[in-house]
């Protein structure tokens, strides 16, 4: 079971949670009452902005066009990031965390509260 630690803009722990590989990330904030911004839990307003961070290997991951649209509009990504599908590694740049499944690996996960 992957352990999160939530943590502000300034790296100072807000929470550890243990969740389920699969539960979307959002919901794990919200049962946990991290202090994570969000608005519309559906994928569309670009505030539930996080950068996650993990020891380990990268792995590949494939965004939707949605949450790179999004990234993009709300100023996060450029149109080069925006334009690939798959990325490096869940870390490789802001992630909407409506739109991300907890993986098998222990995360860190930044919540800036701007
Ligand atoms: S809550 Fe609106 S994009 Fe995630």
């Amino acid at each position: 079971m992957p352990t999160l630690h939530f943590v502000d803009g300034a790296g100072q722990l807000i929470a550890v949670v243990e969740a389920q590989p699969g539960d979307l990330l959002l919901d794990v904030a919200r049962l946990a009452d991290v202090p994570l911004h969000w608005r519309c839990g559906q994928g569309t307003c670009g505030t539930c902005k996080v950068a996650i961070r993990h020891a380990g290997p990268e792995r590949a991951v494939s965004l939707s066009r949605k949450e790179r649209n999004v990234l993009l509009r709300a100023g996060l990504i450029d149109a080069a990031q925006a334009a690939q599908e798959i990325w490096a590694d869940v870390s490789a740049g802001w992630r909407l965390a409506c739109h991300v499944p907890v993986a098998e690996q222990d995360w860190q996960v930044v919540c800036p509260q701007d």
